[in-house]
C-alpha cells in the first residue's frame, strides 16, 4: 500500500505601498482569511530606529544601526509602541542604510518561511524580499485620502493632529522611500495594483482574496 502525504501549501503574500494607503488592515485580514503570520515589515525599522534613540546612539552611523537592526526580536515588536510620529521618521532615516536593509530583510525572509507561510506588508517585499511571493498587492491611495485616514485614526484615538502637517509628512516620507537607491518604494512588475482612494479597505480585501483563491487554484 502507497501512503500520500498531503502536505500544505507554503504560501507567502506579499503586500506593499507607501503610508497610510491601507496596507495594514488589508495584510491582517488576509493573514485572519488564510491562516497565515503577518509581519509589518514596517515595524522592524521603527524597532531599530527606536532602539538607537533609546540607548542614545547616533541615527547616522550604519555599522551601529546594522548592528542593532541585526539584534531585533521580530516576536516582540508592538505597534502601540512604535507608532509614534518622530518614529516613522526615524525609521524613514535608518532605512535608506543598506547594511541596516541587509540585516532586516534577512530577518523578514526567515519569518516568511516558517510554515505555514505569511502575508508581510512594506515597501520591497514583493520586489526585494519575496520576489517569488505567490501573490503580490501594491496598494496605494491618494496622498490626500491617507492623510486624512491617519488624521481620523488620531482623533479617533483621542489624539491631537493637523492634516495640513499630516499631508506634508507623508509627503516628504513617500520622497523618501521612493527616491532612495536601496530598494524604493515600487510595485512589483508582477504586482497587482489596488487603489483604495475610491474603492475603500473593505472592497479592497473582497478583491484581493479573489486574486489569491485564483492564484491557489492554479
Ligand atoms: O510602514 P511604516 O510607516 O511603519 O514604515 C516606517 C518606515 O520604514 C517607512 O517610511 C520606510 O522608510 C521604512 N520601511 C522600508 N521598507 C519596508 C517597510 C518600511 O523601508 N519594507
Amino acid at each position: 500500500m502507497t501512503h500520500r502525504t498531503i502536505v500544505a501549501p507554503h504560501i507567502v503574500i506579499a503586500v506593499d505601498g507607501p503610508a497610510a494607503a491601507g496596507k495594514g488592515t488589508l495584510s491582517r485580514r488576509l493573514a485572519d482569511h488564510y491562516g497565515l503570520r503577518h509581519l509589518d515589515t514596517g515595524l522592524t525599522y521603527r524597532a531599530t530606529a527606536r532602539a538607537l534613540a533609546e540607548r542614545g546612539l547616533p541615527l547616522d552611523d550604519e555599522d551601529v544601526a546594522a548592528r542593532i537592526a541585526a539584534e531585533l526580536d521580530l516576536s516582540d515588536l508592538d505597534r502601540s509602541v512604535l507608532s509614534a510620529h518622530e518614529i516613522g521618521e526615524a525609521a524613514s532615516k535608518v532605512a535608506v542604510m543598506p547594511k541596516v536593509r541587509k540585516a532586516l530583510v534577512e530577518a523578514q525572509r526567515s519569518f516568511a518561511l516558517v510554515p505555514p507561510g505569511a502575508v508581510l506588508d512594506g515597501r520591497d517585499i514583493g520586489t526585494v524580499v519575496c520576489p517569488d511571493a505567490l501573490v503580490k498587492f501594491y496598494v496605494t491611495a491618494s496622498p490626500e485620502t491617507r492623510a486624512r485616514r491617519r488624521h481620523d485614526e488620531i482623533l479617533g484615538n483621542g489624539g491631537n493632529a493637523d492634516l495640513a502637517e499630516i499631508l506634508a509628512d507623508i509627503e516628504r516620507r513617500d520622497a523618501r522611500d521612493t527616491g532612495r537607491t536601496d530598494s524604493p518604494l515600487r510595485p512589483a512588475s508582477d504586482a497587482h495594483l489596488l487603489d483604495t482612494t475610491e474603492m475603500g479597505i473593505e472592497a479592497a480585501f473582497e478583491a484581493a482574496r479573489n486574486l489569491v483563491d485564483t492564484a491557489l487554484e492554479r
